[in-house]
């Protein structure tokens, strides 16, 4: 567990890079809501957290091509990125973020198995 930021510093409906133990992570703010995921997109190696958060979707697009991904699942809803991103927990804890490099075990929507 790593405290990344602080909660106010986190715009609402933005994102920020930060690093987890080395892991470059893109923290998302939705309201009262915080999100982690990887950072780097699947399709290509760009930083999603300069992308633009779509706060209904509860997704992050990629500002290379355009893919979105799940903030609760990492999946891409739309191509050209086919690949998910991993999904990280966090939390606010006493006004900081803490992310947890742990992946989670998220059920990916559409995942086949
Ligand atoms: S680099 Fe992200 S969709 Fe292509």
């Amino acid at each position: 567990m790593s405290a990344v930021c602080s909660f106010d510093e986190l715009d609402d409906g933005t994102a920020r890079q930060v690093d987890v133990d080395g892991v470059a992570v893109a923290v998302v703010r939705i309201g009262d809501e915080v999100f982690a995921i990887e950072d780097t997109c699947s399709h290509a190696s760009v930083s999603l957290s300069e992308g633009e958060v779509w706060c209904d979707e509860y997704e992050l697009e990629c500002p290379k091509h355009g893919s979105a991904f799940s903030l609760r699942t990492g999946e891409p809803s739309t191509l050209p990125a086919t690949q998910p991103v991993d999904v990280f927990d966090a939390s606010v804890i006493d006004g900081q973020v803490v992310v947890t490099a742990k992946t989670v075990d998220a059920d990916r929507e559409g995942a086949s198995s």
